[in-house]
């Protein structure tokens, strides 16, 4: 299984590059990898399993953070509508975006940075993915509000884009104006 010590930090470069098209159908070996992302994710959620291996929570991973430079990440989490989100995916890409915008009113954080970096981080309110899951199957994916933002978290990671990237360094508190808080998505 994968632990904390699996995840690369700021500083690695498989965080700021773009990472590579994985062929398909999957190799055995990228699905047991993304299989476990997706473990570890739903791992760092139990009280049981974070206080055993030390986790700290998460709601995604992306390959890039384990030091593997392939277009592969994991979600698992349930937003304020109460839907839940579980998926290993593979070369998830954005087809279609909002023009509004939406953001985290607490910022965002992540696994392969340890400190807080406090500031918006404008994120498109609504999106469209398409992607192939562990099971091989095409989908598209309709995602608004924290869900969006999530998937354009991870997304990111498969581009060298890390979150404070989007952060105005001049104005890091102020959203923009087409900017609306996921709470009211
Ligand atoms: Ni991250």
């Amino acid at each position: 299984m994968l632990t904390m010590k699996d995840i690369v930090r700021e500083g690695h470069e498989s965080l700021r590059i773009k990472a590579d098209q994985v062929e398909l159908p999957a190799s055995e070996e990228d699905k047991t990898l993304l299989t476990k992302m997706l473990q570890f994710i739903k791992n760092s959620q139990d009280e049981e399993m974070i206080e055993k291996y030390n986790l700290r929570s998460g709601v995604g991973l992306a390959a890039p953070q384990l030091g593997i430079s392939k277009r592969m990440m994991a979600v698992h989490f349930t937003d304020h509508h109460e839907r839940t989100y579980s998926y290993g995916l593979f070369n998830p890409r954005i087809i279609s975006h909002s023009v509004e915008e939406t953001y985290l009113p607490g910022g965002e954080g992540c696994l392969s940075v340890d400190r807080d970096v406090p500031g918006i981080v404008p994120r498109y309110a609504r999106i469209t993915v398409k992607a192939t899951t562990l099971e091989g199957e095409e989908v598209k994916l309709r995602l608004k509000g924290y869900a969006a933002v999530v998937f354009q978290h991870e997304i990111d990671h498969l581009n060298g884009v890390m979150f404070y990237d989007h952060i105005d360094e001049n104005d890091p508190m102020t959203p923009p104006e087409n900017a609306v808080s996921v709470d009211d998505l």
